[in-house]
């Protein structure tokens, strides 16, 4: 298929420069394991699990399968004053695999409306408990929580800032953002320990400022993914969680990309060993085919909101999506989790994000523009630095050699970024780290 073959005049592309995609598109026909195929019949391999969704690689029967089961017994039904029987096994098949007392999942369609619900549930609990007065959120900079405008004022998204500062939520503040440039640029497997406290300025400076009886929640994802897969410090997570619990305010963990495996086990919140009292999940829980999202909720706030003196016809928390549940959906997430049981893919991401680690370190340090390596669990990136006065140039490019190379990578800032799908192969990370590689000398 040539460009010409392509009908490109109606679509307007997400995220994407659309100018200069016309003149150098970018499109993909087909996709097997780890594998595209694109218009011009190229074979690419897929880098970045096609942005952090397909942990099991592409093309999966047994859900392609469920799918198509599902499709031919129940395609869709309301999610409002009925649900399905596939929404009820989801459900309990993702609490089940939540850490704590995560119980009950409120299911939207996307990480962004993930941020959103979760957002409006602490504003709902609170109210419930009586001290509705609690409305400030805090956010992190560079955090990325959707485009939604919940998610975006909670975010830490300079661009969303820029262009649609003056719309956003008006009682929220951001901590400081978790990266030391200078002693912490290499990360290398391990979380950094830091000198200093970058929680003292919550403690010290944002919530006296604000008084703690007036927010609402922290919202953080454990490990920054949009921004450019950036790891806190030792105890950051724990000690956040200690502050929260000691002034009565909620803690969100985003894991839309920590969720569901990267970190070789089920969530960040594994990982790090701390139960958040909400969890924002989507990408990876269906392996991209279908859109499900969802919030995964501490028994508590669920029985504060049930605990109302309302008459049982009123609805407790006024919220949800049309297709929140969608039976098709909850089926793909069904399969796909068993998927990843059955083959041992949040374990095998943790074994091979070793091998993507060390392939980083071994190869990029010391080429031309690197200033810092960061991996921990099956991503990694690197941080180039910025073409003076074209900030991200340099990895846009470097991202569009990678791709004539047969890589997909992913820009973020200077920064790019790679997190295969679970199933990858050394032989993938070594085209993928040596492809990389050479675009970086070329751009140098
Ligand atoms: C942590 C986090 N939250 C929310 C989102 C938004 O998800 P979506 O694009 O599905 O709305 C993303 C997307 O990358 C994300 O990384």
């Amino acid at each position: 298929m040539g460009a010409n073959d392509l009908r490109m005049d109606s679509q307007w592309l997400p995220f994407t420069p659309n100018r200069h995609f016309r003149k150098q598109p970018r499109v993909f026909t087909a996709a097997d394991g780890m594998h595209f195929t694109t218009h011009e019949g190229q074979r690419i391999v897929d880098g970045i699990s096609s942005l952090w969704c397909v942990g099991a690689g592409h093309n999966r029967k047994p859900i392609n399968d469920a799918i198509t089961r599902q499709l031919g017994t129940l395609d869709y039904a309301t999610a409002f004053q009925a649900s399905n029987d596939q929404a009820f096994l989801a459900a309990e098949r993702i609490a089940q695999l939540a850490p704590g007392d995560l119980s009950k999942v409120l299911f939207c369609n996307s990480g962004s409306e993930a941020a959103d619900t979760s957002l409006k549930l602490a504003l709902a609990y609170h109210r419930a408990r009586g001290e509705g007065h609690r409305t400030v959120f805090i956010g992190r900079e560079r955090g990325y929580h959707g485009v939604g405008f919940g998610g975006m004022s909670v975010g830490g998204i300079p661009a969303n800032r820029k262009a649609f500062g003056t719309a956003l939520l008006p009682r929220v503040d951001h901590l400081r953002f978790i990266h030391d440039p200078v002693r912490h640029a290499y990360i290398h497997h391990q979380e950094p320990v830091w000198d200093e406290d970058p929680l003292l300025e919550l403690e010290q400076r944002i919530l006296p400022l604000h008084d703690p009886s007036n927010v609402a929640a922290v919202i953080v994802e454990p490990i920054a993914g949009s921004a450019g897969w950036y790891i806190p410090p030792k105890g950051y997570l724990q000690r956040l969680r200690e502050i929260c619990d000691r002034h009565g305010i909620l803690l969100i963990f985003d894991e839309v990309i920590t969720g569901f495996g990267r970190l070789g086990v089920p969530f960040g919140a594994d990982f790090y060993g701390v139960v958040p009292d909400m969890l924002n999940f989507a990408k990876c829980v269906t392996n991209g085919v279908i859109p499900l999202g969802g919030v995964i909720v501490r028994e508590k706030l669920y029985e504060q909101l049930m605990a109302t003196d309302a008459p049982e016809h009123v609805i407790e928390f006024f919220h949800g999506y049309t297709y929140s549940g969608h039976p098709v959906a909850c089926a793909a997430a069904v399969a796909t989790l068993d998927l990843y049981r059955d083959e041992g893919l949040f374990e095998r991401a943790g074994t091979m994000g070793r091998v993507l680690g060390d392939a980083f370190h071994g190869t990029f340090k010391g080429l031309p523009n690197v200033i810092g390596i960061r991996s921990l669990g099956l991503a990694a990136a690197v941080e180039l630095a910025p073409i003076a006065g074209k900030p991200g140039k340099r990895a846009y490019d470097i991202f569009l050699d990678c791709w004539q190379h047969g890589s997909l990578v992913r820009p973020a800032g200077d920064t790019v970024v790679i997190a295969p799908p679970y199933i990858v192969e050394r032989a993938h990370i070594d085209q993928l780290v040596n492809t990389l590689a050479d675009a970086i000398r070329r751009h140098a």
